[in-house]
């Protein structure tokens, strides 16, 4: 019995109503003991010399008249006080009913529904009704279960993303390999070749995935300092000249002059930009030109990277920072094996600076512009 009103605050309401109206009554009672014999006297004594009074009267015969008429009076008063307690009652019972309803009902619903989104079921809402505080608890606990539906999904993703990704480069090793086993594919300079870019593929997506998850997790500590822009430009340039060259697109510069220095980690800086760059360069056919320019506004330093190349449409423009995310998947590997991490790796990086990062594009073939924004030095 203890239990069921240790666990139950629907019981317990009720209980604690009860013992409300309990003491009530009995307050009622001892101070009807006190009160009513004094102001019946009073009464009585008002009423003439014949009823003086029941007790502390003159007479025997004044008494004797008058006893009964207390007595009935105070088993009526007893009466009444009964029924009142029995209205009581009934109230209290309606009430904590009421209550029940309003208040537990919700609270009781929502720890269902806690319970099922333990046991892994992330659909899991509670209704919401009305404006007060437990609407608003039920409204924060729905906004909960919707974080944690969308990490849920997104660490499925990105299983199934991972397991996809190293599936391709492995099941090209694998295939080369039996080949060779078989004698069906020549031991040619070509074909170890060919194995040792797909493993190459395999180390770099590893390795970038590894980034990731470091500079997604905030696992690195970043040396924030004032950083010259051109030498920042310089080291990245000189950096991708080489794969300039060879595609033969020429790498352009401009950058406004008296540029004061940014506030950044300046290796997570050269990061973001040789990334920038790189996908310029990878996304630009022969004879194109990237040009990385930077200019002052306000007190922050916006860096640009735009080329010729082949453009982004703008269904892709929104999703191109999200990790494993390819504009064109098959494009993308034939033009030299992208995996879609690089850019969710500069996004954060911008980030963790406080800055911000986007694309522009005019469609496809148009060509694209890359910037990003991070504060001046003081
Ligand atoms: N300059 C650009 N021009 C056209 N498309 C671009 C450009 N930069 C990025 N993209 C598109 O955005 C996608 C994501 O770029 P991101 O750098 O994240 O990945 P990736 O270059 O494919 O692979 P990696 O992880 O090796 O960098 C690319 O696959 C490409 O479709
Ligand atoms: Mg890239």
């Amino acid at each position: 019995m203890t239990d069921y009103f240790r666990q139950h605050l629907g019981a317990r309401l009720l209980l604690s109503y009860l013992a409300i109206i309990l003491v009530g009554m009995i307050v009622l009672i001892i101070a009807s003991q006190f009160i009513l014999p004094a102001s019946f006297n009073r009464h009585m004594a008002g009423m003439g010399p014949m009823n003086n009074g029941m007790m502390g009267g003159q007479g025997r015969g004044e008494r004797v008249g008058a006893l009964p008429f207390y007595l009935e009076f105070r088993a009526s008063f007893n009466e009444a006080l009964i029924y009142a307690g029995l209205a009581a009652a009934v109230v209290a019972v309606v009430l904590s009913i009421y209550l029940s309803r309003s208040v537990i009902a919700p609270v009781s619903a929502m720890s269902h529904a806690a319970q099922r989104i333990a046991d892994g079921r992330y659909d899991e809402r509670v209704q919401v009704s009305g404006e007060d505080e437990l609407a608003q608890l039920a409204l924060r606990f729905n906004q909960m279960a919707e974080k944690l539906d969308q990490v849920e999904a997104m660490r499925r993703r990105l299983i199934g993303d991972v397991s996809h990704e190293l599936r391709t480069p492995l099941t090209a090793i694998k295939g080369s390999m039996e080949g060779l086993m078989d004698g069906v594919l020549p031991a040619t300079q070509e074909t170890y070749q060919q194995i040792h870019m797909e493993a190459d593929r395999l180390n770099r997506l590893v390795d970038d995935l590894q980034e990731l998850s470091r500079v997604e997790s905030h696992a690195y500590q970043l040396d924030i300092r004032p950083v010259d822009i051109s030498a920042l430009v310089q080291t990245v340039t000189k950096r991708l000249a080489s794969q300039a060259e060879s595609k033969r697109v020429s790498l352009d510069l401009d950058l406004a002059p008296d540029l004061p220095p940014l506030l950044a980690d300046e290796h997570r800086a050269v990061q973001i930009l040789t990334n920038l760059t790189g996908n310029a360069l990878q996304y630009t056919p022969e004879d194109g030109t990237v040009t990385i320019s930077a200019k002052r506004t306000n007190n922050e330093i916006q860096i640009s990277v735009r080329d010729t190349g082949i453009g982004i449409p703008p269904e892709h423009l929104s999703n191109i920072f999200d990790r494993f995310y390819r504009a064109d998947k098959s494009r993308s590997r034939r033009a030299g094996g992208g995996s879609g991490i690089g850019l969710t790796i500069a996004r954060a990086l911008v980030e963790a600076h406080g800055g911000r990062i986007w694309a522009e594009s005019a469609g496809e073939g148009q060509g694209s512009t890359f910037t990003f924004i991070l504060p001046v030095a003081k």
